[in-house]
Order: C-alpha cells, then sequence, then structure tokens
C-alpha cells in the first residue's frame, strides 16, 4: 500500500500517517522529519535545508528528491509507505512518478487532508513537540499528562522554530502557491480522497481505514 498524505500546514497528516503505519505496520516517509533529523546531525541536506525551513519556505526540489526517492527504495518500503509532505511541487510529482515507475510500483492514494487556515494556524502555534523523540502534542487538543513533558520519554516539550505564527502564515502562503495545484494532478489521475481535516484523530483514522479495505 502506498499512500500520500497532501494538505496544508497542520492539517493533521503527521498525526494521522504515525496512527496508520502504525495499524499497517509499513514506514512514515515525512521528508520534514528527515530534514529536521539531517539539521540535528549537522549533514549537509540539512546545513542546506535550514535557512529555507527557518523562513517556512520549500526545500529546493533537488534536495527532497533525493531525500525522498532515496528512503522508498529502502527493503523496508517494498510493502508500503506513507509519504508524508512529499510531494509539495509538480516537479517533486513527477519525479516521484518516475521513481515509482522504475521500481514497479504505484500510489493507492493521494489523500487530501482539507481544513480552514484558521484551524492550521490553531493547530499549529499550539503543537508542542518532544525535544528527545520527536512526540506530537498540543497545548488544547492532545495535552501531555504533564505540562511540558512528554508522556513517553520524559523529554522536554518545545515549540518548532517555524510553528510561531508570522512563520505559519507564510508557510500558509507557500502551500497556496506551490502545492496545493497538486490536488487537481492527483484528481485527474483518480486517485484522490477528499479527508475533513477538522475530524478528531479517531473518526479520521476510521475513514481512511475502510478506503484502504476497499481497495
Ligand atoms: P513538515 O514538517 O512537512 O511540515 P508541514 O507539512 O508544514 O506539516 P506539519 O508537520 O506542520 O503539519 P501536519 O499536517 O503534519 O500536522 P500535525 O499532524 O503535526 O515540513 C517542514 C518544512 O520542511 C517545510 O516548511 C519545508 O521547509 C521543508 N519541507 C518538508 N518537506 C518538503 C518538500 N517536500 N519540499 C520542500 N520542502 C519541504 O498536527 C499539527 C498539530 O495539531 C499537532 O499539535 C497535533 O497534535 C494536532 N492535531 C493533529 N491532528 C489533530 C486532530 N485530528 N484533532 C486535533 N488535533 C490534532
Amino acid at each position: 500500500m502506498q499512500l500520500i498524505f497532501l494538505g496544508p500546514p497542520g492539517a493533521g497528516k503527521g498525526t494521522q500517517a504515525k496512527v496508520v503505519c502504525e495499524r499497517f505496520k509499513i514506514p512514515h516517509v515525512s521528508t520534514g522529519d528527515i530534514l529536521r533529523e539531517s539539521v540535528k546531525a549537522g549533514l549537509p541536506a540539512g546545513l542546506q535545508a535550514k535557512a529555507y525551513m527557518d523562513k517556512g519556505e520549500l526545500v529546493p526540489d533537488e534536495i527532497v528528491i533525493k531525500i525522498a526517492v532515496e528512503r522508498i527504495q529502502r527493503p523496508d518500503a517494498k510493502k508500503g509507505f506513507i509519504l508524508d509532505g512529499f510531494p509539495r511541487t509538480k516537479v517533486q510529482a513527477v519525479s516521484l512518478d518516475e521513481a515509482l515507475k522504475k521500481i514497479g510500483a504505484k500510489i493507492d492514494y493521494a489523500i487530501y487532508f482539507e481544513t480552514s487556515p484558521e484551524m492550521s494556524i490553531s493547530r499549529l502555534t499550539g503543537r508542542r513537540v518532544c525535544r528527545k523523540c520527536g512526540a506530537n502534542f498540543h497545548l488544547v487538543t492532545i495535552k501531555p499528562k504533564k505540562e511540558g513533558v512528554c508522556d513517553f520519554c520524559g523529554g522536554a516539550l518545545i515549540q518548532r522554530d517555524d510553528d510561531k505564527v508570522e512563520t505559519v502564515k507564510n508557510r500558509l502562503k507557500v502551500y497556496t502557491s506551490q502545492t496545493a495545484d497538486l490536488i487537481d494532478y492527483y484528481r485527474q489521475q483518480g486517485i484522490l480522497k477528499t479527508l475533513n481535516g477538522d475530524l478528531g484523530i479517531e473518526e479520521a483514522f476510521g475513514i481512511i481505514s475502510d478506503w484502504l479495505k476497499s481497495r
């Protein structure tokens, strides 16, 4: 099963990808997570990407395509994967099609998480992530048991630099100008599924599971 999770920042793609990947035992391929890990590790790709990420701009296609294509060719991705946050431009989408063709795979569904800019802003400005294990929380909707402390590993919860309100607004602009056209790209391929991104995590998971079972 090969899926793409598409949608504006804060639509809930990463949160839902974790749940679906755990249930269906497939890898979660988040270009955002891979880039953040590369920044942390001081890798060349991370150092190049950091300035773009801090401003909420897209990292250049050639860097991201290399990362994503390399990841989906690893042995654990043979049984399927969820691409979360990739592709984000037409150039990335076409490169993905070409890479999949080479390995004899195809995308089953591109799931579009539809939500409003207001919801994106409230989800992202309230998001807190664990510095140690990367788990996601929210100040209002997904509170940790103890304020500021990760439920899973006890690490400190912090706000991502690009979750400050001005950067979030820029990420939304960038999404509208560079990524939103991919909704039509996948609609034309007949593989687009639209999900109400405002639904709760369990409800959204139920809908996605039904789609996957009837595929
Ligand atoms: P990336 O990390 O991919 O950020 P994003 O796409 O902007 O997505 P987010 O992680 O912000 O949102 P999400 O939809 O996953 O929401 P989440 O589930 O976390 O990218 C970061 C940067 O990397 C980019 O700006 C760019 O610079 C670069 N980059 C990455 N990929 C790239 C590419 N392909 N090309 C070029 N550059 C690239 O949820 C958000 C919050 O809401 C959380 O607090 C969560 O707990 C809460 N929440 C989630 N779902 C629900 C729900 N159903 N109900 C209530 N609360 C919920």
